[in-house]
């Protein structure tokens, strides 16, 4: 069966490690599985990445930014995403639009109305089954990735933006606890990857 899993969370909170994780233990239980990242994923949707991710663009204006993003995702549902889950396949997600709802509307402050538009036509309604808000409190995310070295022009907005950005996904899971799962992300990489796939399994059974 096909399963669209998507990865959310401030950054720092372990996505990346996460969803790699999940998707070796897919393909490891035999089930066709397949990461993506949000953005990039596509060859297109990597010159978009490095444009978004450049810390000599700071004059780079928030509706650009959606803009780019969403196109980004534009290709990567199309060439990608959709293919795969008509072929059957689990698709994990780094990022989806999720992220566009909390960046630039919780911590920018755009419109959601506006903002859900934009995302729906990019993805041509198309929704994850499954969401992880893989949690963490934003000043713990943006310590990890100094650590890490993986600083980029998104880490470099204030505190408070990182805390707007935290409560709006808050929000995005309480309007939809079906579809999300908020996962404590302060714990071991281990503890957190068993709980993901705990709740992957048991959508898999339920098919
Ligand atoms: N549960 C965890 N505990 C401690 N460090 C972690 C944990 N998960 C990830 N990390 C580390 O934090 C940094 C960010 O992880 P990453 O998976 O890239 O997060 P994200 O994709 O959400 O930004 C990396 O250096 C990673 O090794
Ligand atoms: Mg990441």
């Amino acid at each position: 069966m096909s399963l669209f899993i998507t990865l959310e969370g401030p950054d720092g909170g372990g996505k990346s490690t996460q969803a790699r994780l999940l998707v070796e233990h897919l393909a490891a239980r035999g089930l066709p599985a397949l990461l993506t990242r949000e953005p990039g994923g596509t060859p297109i949707g990597d010159q978009i990445r490095r444009t978004l991710m450049d810390l000599g663009n700071t004059g780079m204006y928030p509706r650009t930014e959606i803009l780019l993003f969403s196109a980004s995702r534009a290709q990567i549902v199309h060439e990608v995403i959709r293919p795969r889950l008509e072929a059957g396949a689990v698709v994990v997600c780094d990022r989806f639009y999720d992220s566009t709802l909390a960046y630039q509307g919780y911590g920018h402050g755009l419109d959601l109305t506006a903002l859900r538009a934009i995302t729906d036509f990019a993805t041509g309604g198309l929704r994850p089954d499954l969401t992880f808000l893989i949690d963490l409190p934003a000043e713990d995310g943006l310590r990890r990735r100094r650590r890490g070295g993986q600083w980029n022009r998104l880490d470099a907005y204030d505190l408070a933006f990182h805390q707007r950005v935290r409560q709006g996904y808050f929000d995005l899971a309480a309007a939809e606890p079906d579809r999300w799962v908020t996962v404590d992300a302060t714990r071991p990489v281990d503890a957190v990857q068993s709980e993901i796939r705990r709740v992957v399994e048991v959508r898999l059974e339920r098919g």
